[in-house]
């Protein structure tokens, strides 16, 4: 028993390591999932961790088709009949060259990735949460919102993007009883940042499971006076 209990909670990039870290939290709080990722194997592989008898359902979906997104809110709503959170998860970094050197594609690789994915999702769901008359949103955004730096622009731009659209969200909902607020990761203690950054102190990165918490508590009735908040969860780095 937990303070999710009949909650359903949809995770886009669940198959991903703050996706997971994510889920077990929700499960462990009694939430049933919906988890939305692109790739069917990972969202197999990333259930096949979580309690057998969690009620959880997967749905392979591309965040950047529209119309796929609509066809699955559609789908999570059929199956479990409401959405109570939304964790927009979902997203990705890549190093690029200097703005002035950047291509189109490069450009709109990013903020496809990290800010329309967001756009779809929301647009698709909220229109449930008023229907239900509440519900809950929580984007991942980035430290990179607040503190851009050389070299990764258009991520920098896309997740402060996701902060102006939190914001925009929140106030658009204040009084229709949903809340939109966003966590602003410092850097994941992931086995690919250990690959990329071998010689940093890793002690000092926030892990999966530490960003996973604070989500939840955003999503939770404990937050229920917070919109429109991006809360910065920097770990020691
Ligand atoms: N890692 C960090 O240090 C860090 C720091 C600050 C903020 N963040 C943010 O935190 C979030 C989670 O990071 P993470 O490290 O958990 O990333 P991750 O492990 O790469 O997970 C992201 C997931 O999203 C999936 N995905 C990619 N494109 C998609 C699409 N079009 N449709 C549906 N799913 C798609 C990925 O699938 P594939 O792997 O198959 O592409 C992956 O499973 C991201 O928004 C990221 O920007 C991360």
């Amino acid at each position: 028993m937990g303070q999710f209990n009949d909650k359903v909670a949809l995770v886009t990039g669940a198959a991903g390591n703050l996706g997971q870290a994510l889920c077990a939290a929700l499960v462990s709080e009694g939430a049933r999932i919906a988890m939305l990722d692109i790739s069917s194997e990972g969202l197999v592989k990333a259930r096949s961790a979580l309690p057998d008898g969690a009620e959880i359902e997967l749905f392979p979906t591309d965040l950047l088709a529209s119309k796929d997104v609509e066809r699955t809110i559609s789908a999570v709503k059929g199956r479990f009949g409401r959405i109570d959170i939304l964790a927009n998860v979902a997203g990705g970094f890549a190093m690029g060259p200097p703005l002035h050197e950047t291509d189109d594609a490069t450009w709109d690789r990013m903020l496809d990735l990290n800010l329309r994915s967001v756009f779809h999702c929301c647009r698709a769901v909220v229109p449930v949460m008023l229907e239900q008359g509440q519900g809950s949103i929580v984007n991942v955004s980035a430290r990179a919102a607040l503190a851009a730096k050389g070299h990764m622009g258009p991520y920098c731009a896309a997740k402060a993007g996701v902060v102006a659209l939190t914001e925009a969200l929140a106030q658009e909902h204040k009084q229709g009883g949903i809340r939109v607020n966003a966590i602003l990761p410092g850097t994941v203690d992931t086995p690919e940042n250990r690959a990329a950054m071998p010689d940093q102190d890793h002690s000092r990165w926030v892990p999966p499971a530490a960003l996973a918490d604070v989500m939840v508590f955003l999503a939770s009735d404990a937050a229920r006076c917070v919109t429109g908040a991006a809360v910065p969860v920097y770990g020691r780095s």
